[in-house]
Formats: structure tokens, C-alpha cells, sequence
């Protein structure tokens, strides 16, 4: 009989697929996998791995916006003066601050930094949202300060709602939380000052 802890799991998973069944758009992409056959030649392509070009133009500063690549949640987020600095805070209080064992795939060398982003927009964040110990999407929670679940001295960030692994505003997971490792980093770059591609850099698609 499988315990509640499994169906956290999969509630939260099952949540992700729905958010983006609905949601059209990129998100429509990750929903249909399973149909891959009935896709267009394009969208099938994109169902598969084809890098995501997503138009950040109305991203405001403190904002996020969630797209499918691959089939995963990846989140952009436009971090503020502010949540840049709540990172350097957490330096200390982070398990591994520099991504030593990144998760399942590798750091690009670009966002080996202290925000884990693009030098050149260090204010953006991309990061696929799924929790590294067992796979649910964490939920954000940018407001810092005593809330419920989460510590009083809270800097922002994410929380899991399976088992209460959290995540600074870098993605990096928080000391003894069940998640071992940093949320993964894709290979990304921009195009113009307000497209991103995903799944693509000066070394070609990932
Ligand atoms: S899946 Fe267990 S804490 Fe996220």
C-alpha cells in the first residue's frame, strides 16, 4: 500500500502537469509528452529537448515566470537589489554554496558565481524547479521574515511542500534539509536584452 509520503510526491508532481496542461503555451509542451506522436513536427521537437526561447520582456524586478523544458518546470526569476544581497547572506547557511555536486547536470562554468547566474544579468535566475530529493516543485516564497513552515530569520526563497526541503534565492538547497543537493542550472543565453533561450549557449544545445 503506498504511504502518504508517495503521494505527496506524486500530488505535486500531478500539480506541475495540470498547471501546465492548462497553461498553453510552453507549458502545453511538457503536458503532451506522453503524445509526443499526435505533435507537430516542431512541437515535438520541442517535447524532446529543443532548446525554449522565452520572451522575459514583462518580467518586472521581485518576478517569476515558470516555462517547460525537457519536460521539467525551469524558472526565471528577476531577482531585485535585494534578494541579491539575501544570497550573499546565505552563503553560511547553505550545504553546498558553490556547487561542488551539482545535481544532474552540470554548472555551466558562466553561472559558477555567487548568484549563480550570467555575469551580465546577474539579476536573473534560471533554475529547474524540481526538488532534488525526491522530484516535487518547490513553491516560492521571495518574503522574508517569520511565515509558517519556515524559520523566523527566513531571507526568502523556496520551499518543497513534501518534505520541507528549502532553497535559497540561488537554488541552493538549505542545511539539513532531505534535499542533498542545488536545484540544477540549465545552459541558457540571451539573445536580446529581453529573450532567453533555454537549453542553448555559445557552446551549442545542451
Ligand atoms: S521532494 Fe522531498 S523535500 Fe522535496
Amino acid at each position: 500500500m503506498r504511504d502518504k509520503e508517495d503521494q505527496r510526491v506524486d500530488d505535486s508532481r500531478r500539480t506541475w502537469l495540470i498547471a501546465t496542461s492548462v497553461a498553453g503555451g510552453f507549458g502545453g509542451v511538457a503536458a503532451v509528452i506522453p503524445f509526443a506522436s499526435s505533435l507537430a513536427p516542431s512541437e515535438k521537437a520541442k517535447a524532446a529537448g529543443a532548446p525554449v526561447e522565452v520572451d522575459i520582456s514583462d518580467l518586472k524586478p521581485g518576478d517569476m515566470k515558470t516555462v517547460a523544458w525537457r519536460g521539467k518546470p525551469v524558472w526565471i526569476i528577476n531577482r531585485t537589489d535585494a534578494m541579491l544581497a539575501e544570497v550573499v547572506k546565505a552563503d553560511d547557511e547553505v550545504a553546498d554554496p558553490h556547487t561542488e555536486k551539482p545535481f544532474s547536470i552540470p554548472l555551466p562554468a558562466y553561472c559558477n558565481n555567487e548568484y549563480r547566474s550570467r555575469a551580465d544579468h546577474k539579476n536573473i535566475l534560471v533554475a529547474v524547479a524540481v526538488c532534488t530529493h525526491l522530484g516535487c516543485t518547490p513553491t516560492p516564497r521571495f518574503q522574508s521574515g517569520p511565515q509558517a513552515n519556515l524559520p523566523n530569520d527566513w531571507p526568502g526563497g523556496f520551499l518543497c511542500p513534501c518534505h520541507g526541503s528549502t532553497y535559497d534565492l540561488a537554488g541552493r538547497v538549505f542545511k539539513n534539509k532531505p534535499a542533498p543537493q542545488n536545484l540544477d542550472i540549465p545552459r541558457y543565453m540571451f539573445t536580446s536584452a529581453t529573450t532567453i533561450v533555454i537549453g542553448k549557449d555559445e557552446q551549442g544545445e545542451a
